[in-house]
């Protein structure tokens, strides 16, 4: 019997303009504990179901309304599932290509900059975590870090009558494949990295205290070293900051993938001054991450904090240099996952046909 499906991009819009629907998801605990959609609802039927439990699900009752929607790592156990619900006259359908599709999934927040001469939207990558910024300035916008297709930023951008004129990205990333070449193709737009000869393909270098023009607005480029040799941050105005991996909300970045024990030591020197020229600047400044660490609900509410905030939450800022070296060192999390393939194929500029199988997994670039 074939079982009704949704697609990711179906359920995305579902949820964003918040219709009534339940997500079930089935999988294992220890699998939910890597990434979930946003407000799901948890039965570990996974077992059950592929043993073909007679008594799988028969608990489940849902309370919200609209359609069930179930959910496993890549869409088969979820069809079972919506196979026992609808025998059970339930309006249920499986997510197709389950959570391996929805690592493509986005939503987006505006960020509240009242008088400000520019507007910024923060595009994220809920199925992953990964962070871009669209900035616009009187018809013009600037991406920076994109890890979404090119079609999503120039569906944003429209909305806001924006022309996509500059990417940026801020480093050459290790936990997903950069859409900014691609994205740069798709639109004409320039692509401009910090300068580094790291990637093998035509770029506009930018160096400590470039500044990039959107509109009426700058992005002043702030050669921040660290997590990447290359790593930059971008001020705009004094007012937000985009610091990539190099800071984030609670956290700052990972200095050791792609070095040697060595290397990662220096780096982390390296990473304690650029941080002490961030924190140097107004603390009501905001700060805008590259990622963040947990799924991104359907919200509008924008991922940032002030610099102010920032400093009193990561403990790791107020260290001396010797004892964050040491500590930064001792609190590596594991490396993500395919990291050395995804280094390469950024490095080169290329994107496979499916980037979600080697992008699988949680973002793992931060420090605590
Ligand atoms: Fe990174």
């Amino acid at each position: 019997m074939s079982v009704p499906t949704i697609s990711t991009e179906e359920l995305r819009e579902l949820l964003e303009c918040r219709a009534p629907v339940t997500v079930l998801d089935v999988r294992p605990a220890a699998e939910r504990a890597e990434w979930a959609i946003p407000g799901s609802v948890h039965v570990d039927a996974y077992g059950a179901l592929r043993s073909g439990d007679p008594t799988a699900l028969t608990d489940f009752h849902p309370t919200n309304g609209g359609p069930v929607v179930t959910v496993c790592a890549a869409g088969k156990t979820s069809a079972l599932a919506a196979q026992r619900l609808r025998a059970r006259g339930l309006d249920a359908v499986s997510l197709e290509g389950g959570m391996r599709a929805w690592s493509l999934a986005w939503n987006t927040a505006d960020l509240p900059f009242p008088a400000s001469t520019a507007g910024v939207v923060q595009l994220r990558r809920t199925g992953k975590g990964c962070l871009s910024y669209l900035i616009g300035s009187q018809g013009d916008a600037v991406v920076i870090d994109a890890s979404l297709d090119p079609q999503v930023y120039r569906r944003v951008a429209e909305k806001h009558r924006w022309r996509i004129c500059t990417v940026l990205e801020t480093h050459v990333h290790a936990d997903h494949l950069s859409r900014a070449r691609a994205l740069a193709a798709d639109t004409g737009a320039a692509l401009c990295l910090p300068t580094t000869d790291r990637v093998s393909f035509e770029y506009a270098p930018l160096k400590d205290g470039d500044m990039v023009r959107v509109g009426s607005a700058g992005l002043r480029a702030l050669h921040t070293p660290g997590h990447t040799p290359e790593s930059t941050s971008y001020l705009l105005h004094d007012r937000a900051l985009f610091t990539g991996d190099t800071l984030f909300l609670a956290a700052v970045g990972r200095p050791d993938l792609e070095a040697s024990a060595e290397q990662a030591r220096r780096r982390a020197h390296v990473l304690h001054a650029s941080l002490h020229r961030l924190v140097a600047l107004p603390p009501e400044t905001v700060v805008l991450p590259a990622h963040t660490s947990e799924p991104v609900a359907f919200d509008g509410r924008p991922i940032s904090a002030t610099l102010g905030e920032v400093q009193k939450r990561t403990s790791l800022l107020r260290e001396t240099e010797e004892t964050f070296v040491n500590q930064i060192l001792t609190r590596l999390p594991p490396t993500p996952p395919n990291h050395h393939r995804i280094v390469a194929l950024n490095e080169a500029g290329t994107l496979p046909d499916d980037p979600t199988e080697l992008e699988a997994g949680a973002n793992r670039c931060a420090v605590a």
